[in-house]
Order: C-alpha cells, then sequence, then structure tokens
C-alpha cells in the first residue's frame, strides 16, 4: 500500500486516540502516537517541545485529555488543572510547534465538546450558535479551541470537533455501562430526558479522518444526526442485549459521587445538530441510536 501521509496524534494511546490510529493505518496512513510516556511508534510531549514536529507530518490530531469522569479522583482545584492543562496546554504545545514549522501540516484537528453549549431541554444547537463560557466545562472547551491558534500559519486548516459522547464496545461510557445492562440493572439517569448528545466511535473518527482530507474549517460538530434523550438511549442499549431498563439511577447519586460542577455532563445534556458535517457530505455509518448499540453487542 502506498503511503498517504503522515499523522502525529496527541492522545493516540487512548480510546479514542488507539481507533483512530487503527482507522489511519488501515488508509495507508503512517502515524505516530504522542504520550506522557516513551513507547513503539510513540514520542513524547517532551520530544514535541525540544525538537518540534517530526518532519514529514502532514497532519496533526489532539485527543489527549485526562479523564473529566475518573470518579477515583476527587474534583479538587488540582484535579481541574490537570483536567485543563493536559487539554489547553498539549493543543498550545501543538499550536506552538505547527507555527514554527518550515513545512507545515495541511491539517491540525482537535477534538472538544459539546459542553460549550448549555444544558437545555428545548435549545437546539448548531455551529452557529452563540457560546460563552457559563461554568467550567464550557471555558475549558472555549480555552481548548483558541488554544489551536497558529501565528502567521494560513496554509494549516485547524478543525475543532465539539465531540458528544463517544459509544463504542471497548471505551468511555458503554465499557462503563456495559456490565449493569447485561445483568439486566440498567436504566435511565434522573427523569432521562436530558438530551444525550452521541457518536460511534466508528463514526468519530472517520469524521476526523473526512476533517483531514477535506477542504474544512473551523468547528465541527461531532454528533450522531438523530437527538437522542437518556431515557431512549437506555432503552435502546437495553433491547439490543435483550434486557429490561428498569433500574432509574437517582440524580442525587451522581452529584455525590462527581460533585455537582462535574456531575452535569451526566445529569443535564443539550441538543446538538452536526449541521456542517452533513453540509460537507459526510455519512454517518451510525445515524441513530438503535443501530449504534445493536453494533456494541455483535
Ligand atoms: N470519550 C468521550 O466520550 C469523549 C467525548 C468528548 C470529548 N472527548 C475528549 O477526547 C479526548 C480523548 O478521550 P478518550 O475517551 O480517548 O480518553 P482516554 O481513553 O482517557 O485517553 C486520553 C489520552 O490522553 C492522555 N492523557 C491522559 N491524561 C493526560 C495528562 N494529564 N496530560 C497529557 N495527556 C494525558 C493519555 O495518554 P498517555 O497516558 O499515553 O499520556 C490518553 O491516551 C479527551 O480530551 C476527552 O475530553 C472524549
Amino acid at each position: 500500500m502506498s503511503i498517504r501521509g503522515s499523522t502525529l496524534v496527541g492522545g493516540g494511546t487512548g480510546f479514542i486516540g488507539k481507533h483512530l490510529i487503527s482507522l489511519l493505518k488501515s488508509k495507508g496512513v503512517e502515524t505516530l502516537a504522542i504520550s506522557r510516556k516513551p513507547g513503539s511508534n510513540t514520542i513524547t510531549w517532551d520530544d514535541i517541545s525540544k525538537n518540534g514536529l517530526p518532519s514529514g507530518t502532514t497532519s496533526v490530531v489532539n485527543v489527549a485529555g485526562e479523564n473529566v469522569l475518573d470518579f477515583t479522583k476527587r474534583w479538587t482545584d488540582s484535579f481541574k488543572s490537570n483536567v485543563y492543562k493536559s487539554r489547553v496546554d498539549t493543543t498550545k504545545l501543538l499550536s506552538k510547534a505547527i507555527s514554527k514549522s518550515s513545512s507545515p501540516p495541511n491539517a491540525f484537528i482537535v477534538i472538544s465538546g459539546v459542553g460549550i453549549y448549555p444544558p437545555s431541554d428545548t435549545a437546539k444547537y448548531d455551529e452557529n450558535s452563540k457560546v460563552a463560557g457559563f461554568d467550567f466545562l464550557s471555558k475549558l472547551c472555549h480555552d481548548w479551541e483558541s488554544a489551536t491558534h497558529l501565528d502567521d500559519n494560513k496554509s494549516c486548516r485547524v478543525v475543532s470537533i465539539r465531540s458528544g459522547v463517544v459509544l463504542g464496545r471497548n471505551g468511555g461510557m458503554i465499557k462503563n455501562l456495559y456490565v449493569p445492562f447485561f445483568l439486566g440493572l440498567g436504566g435511565p439517569i434522573g427523569s432521562g430526558k436530558q438530551y444525550l448528545p452521541w457518536i460511534h466511535i466508528d463514526d468519530l473518527t472517520s469524521l476526523i479522518s473526512f476533517c483531514i482530507d477535506k477542504n474544512v474549517n473551523g468547528i465541527v460538530n461531532g454528533v450522531a444526526p438523530d437527538s437522542t434523550n437518556n431515557l431512549q438511549f437506555s432503552n435502546a442499549f437495553a433491547k439490543s442485549l435483550s434486557r429490561p431498563a428498569f433500574f432509574p439511577a437517582p440524580e442525587f447519586v451522581f452529584n455525590i459521587i462527581y460533585g455537582k460542577e462535574r456531575a452535569i455532563m451526566i445529569t443535564q445534556g443539550q441538543r446538538v445538530i452536526p449541521k456542517r458535517a452533513l453540509e460537507h457530505g459526510f455519512q454517518f455509518k451510525y445515524p441513530d441510536i438503535q443501530s449504534a448499540c445493536d453494533s456494541f453487542v455483535k
């Protein structure tokens, strides 16, 4: 297979990063992950800081970030600072390296989150919706996206993908929910009426690859086209597993485990539309929640 470029993937060792690298490799793209630890086919953030981008890099993606929903870590100022720096500082480091590069890549793709939009049961958000920081997570998304700013380097396209919850068998939310739902102990969170903007891992990685290849710039919402609430997700996942979804999880439990500011990611939601991805002609393999959930139990 002929080589079709070389992509540097910050956070390439994680759930999204590994899937992305596997997809890019299958398309004949060379890949190199950036991690905190050295390893095979991996360089460190220090290497980037000291030596800049590896020569021949044609695209850069950043999907690094300390796990916000790690319930073993309390929501302290120090943990919040790690959450922030692992996203904003790594993105700034890559922006600086791209800005300084004498042969800059064609595309710089960064993941951000739908938490930039205020939770609402009625509003409908697309990429043109006005956003302003209103809490820690929304301000984080703002600074994350602003960190992509490149100095005097107009030739590199920059895309921030505002991702919904990423659904995949081997990571994120589905990995955590699989056992309780398999045992028939699953159910909605709180009233279940809150929107759950989501995207299948295969669609997110395809969307990143699409943004690398096509003439896409700016903000792109990374969510499936159907708007799903938490109750609809629970019912679909339970149906795929041929189990009931009788057991609602009360909101206060998540407020206690995660702290209220962080629990918002689970107990509240927003309706987000992938307007720009669809306008650019991106085709979702899993546009509806039932087909996505069915794929996890195959
Ligand atoms: N999964 C989702 O549902 C979802 C939804 C929206 C947005 N996102 C965003 O997508 C990114 C990746 O998510 P994921 O699910 O793939 O997470 P993940 O599996 O936890 O992987 C995150 C990666 O980030 C790196 N990392 C962790 N802590 C770090 C730190 N303190 N400093 C620098 N790097 C650190 C890790 O690499 P090393 O250990 O090798 O350094 C790891 O490979 C995150 O920024 C997340 O906020 C995820």
